[in-house]
């Protein structure tokens, strides 16, 4: 046969068209959300300013959005000044606190008088309502949301966001937005993602059903010049409190914080959360804060500088204190657990196994002692 010129012009247009549409979500959700399909192989869309973002997210059709740069929405939406609040923790020397929005009547409810003038951008306050079936997805660590959060609600389901970082929403004031919300939902995959600079929580579910939720490689950035510890670390970084929520959080790196990372609980059957090989570094205040209706199986993790790793006083926790606990998982889950591993940390100690029949999620964990390395890694935006 000879060779046929034209024929080798279509095969290799053939072949990088076959590299451009291979734009889309790496990999599949390990976990509880492991059939999340998000837009599935619709062909990818390029948003070309933030109108257009908002609504490919907020459309009805199954979507993969491809951010490649940084969609600005600060302004987008004006700025609101009106009374707020100052809470007691706000007692930082010079101007490093978090001062209050009346978000949720929370001045009031808290008897805080509304006594200060706040000044506050109105696009972070409520993220965007996400529908059914997407994909948003980052090239490289172009991907950026500034100054809006998401949120997936109201029924709205099967949604991947991975490699995206969300940013800058009203950081010096308690109630000034949210990352990512969760609340009536379910198969929710948030991979690689990267949250700095939030002014409430990073991500929260609540405080109706979300379901199955896996957050993995992920970070946590709580480093903030408004802390509501006065300590430069984000007091509000995880949430879950939902009912009937399973979730995943692995491999995740969870850094400069200082409180509710995560706080877990939740109404009704609450929440079930298996926390494996994640990295928590630096954290000022508390880790776990494990409340009613809460289940937590944690194994195989890292804890550095942690200074209090959990809240006393809670139960609802397996930690896998010692080697021959870690056999207690062989007859509910078929393998052994992952001990965690420490150092300059608080004590982390739950002896609750009851319920660890149902943390089967199909992770197989790796050893706690590869956890930091791994999790350096692999875990924040630009890492896939
Ligand atoms: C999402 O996709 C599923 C499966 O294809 C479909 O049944 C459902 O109707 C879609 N939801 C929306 C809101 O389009
Ligand atoms: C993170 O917190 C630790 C103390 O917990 C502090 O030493 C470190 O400087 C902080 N990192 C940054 C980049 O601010
Ligand atoms: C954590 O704190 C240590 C000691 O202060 C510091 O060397 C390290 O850079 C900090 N890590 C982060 C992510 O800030």
């Amino acid at each position: 046969m000879h060779f046929n010129p034209s024929l080798y012009v279509v095969l290799s247009l053939l072949a990088s068209l076959g590299s451009v549409s291979a734009v889309g979500v790496v990999g599949q959700a390990p976990g509880f959300a492991a059939d999340t399909t998000g837009g599935g192989n619709s062909s990818p869309v390029y948003p070309k300013d933030i109108k257009e973002l908002t609504a490919y997210l907020t459309d009805n059709s199954p979507r993969v959005i491809v951010l490649n740069k940084e969609y600005n929405y600060i302004g987008s939406e004006g700025k609101v000044s009106e009374k707020g609040c100052r809470p007691d923790s706000n007692k930082c020397p010079g101007n490093g606190g978090q001062d209050a929005i009346n978000g949720a009547n929370w001045c009031s409810n808290s008897k805080y008088p509304l006594s200060i003038s706040v000044s506050y951008d109105k696009a972070g306050i409520a993220g965007i309502p996400v529908k059914s079936n997407k994909s948003l997805i980052g090239i490289g660590s172009s991907g950026i949301i500034r100054g809006k959060g998401l949120r997936i609600a109201n029924g709205a389901k099967n949604v991947i966001i991975q490699n995206i970082h969300i940013t800058e929403l009203n950081p010096q004031y308690i109630w000034g937005g949210d990352a990512i919300t969760l609340v009536n939902t379910d198969l929710i995959w948030i991979d690689h993602v990267k949250t700095s600079l939030i002014g409430r929580q990073h991500i929260v579910t609540g405080y109706e059903p979300s379901n199955r939720v896996t957050i993995s490689n992920s970070e946590i950035d709580g480093r903030t010049s408004w802390s509501a510890t006065c300590d430069g670390h984000h007091y509000w970084a995880i949430l879950f409190y939902g009912t009937s929520d399973k979730v995943t959080m692995l491999g995740n790196y969870i850094h400069n914080t200082s409180g509710r990372s995560p706080k877990v609980g939740g109404t009704g059957s609450g929440t079930l959360l298996h926390a494996v090989n994640n990295y928590w570094e630096n954290n000022s205040g508390h880790a776990f804060d494990i409340s009613e209706n809460a289940k937590v199986l944690a194994e195989g993790n890292a804890f550095q500088n942690v200074k209090t790793t959990l809240l006393s006083g809670r139960e609802a926790l397996f930690s896998v204190p010692d080697t021959g606990s870690a056999e207690a998982c062989r007859s509910a889950l078929g393998r052994k657990c992952e001990l965690n591993a420490f150092g300059s940390s608080g004590a982390f100690v739950g002896t609750a196994t009851g319920f660890l029949g149902t943390m089967k999620d199909g992770v197989s964990p790796m050893a706690a002692s590869k956890v930091v390395a791994s999790v350096l890694a692999n875990a924040g935006v630009g890492k896939i």
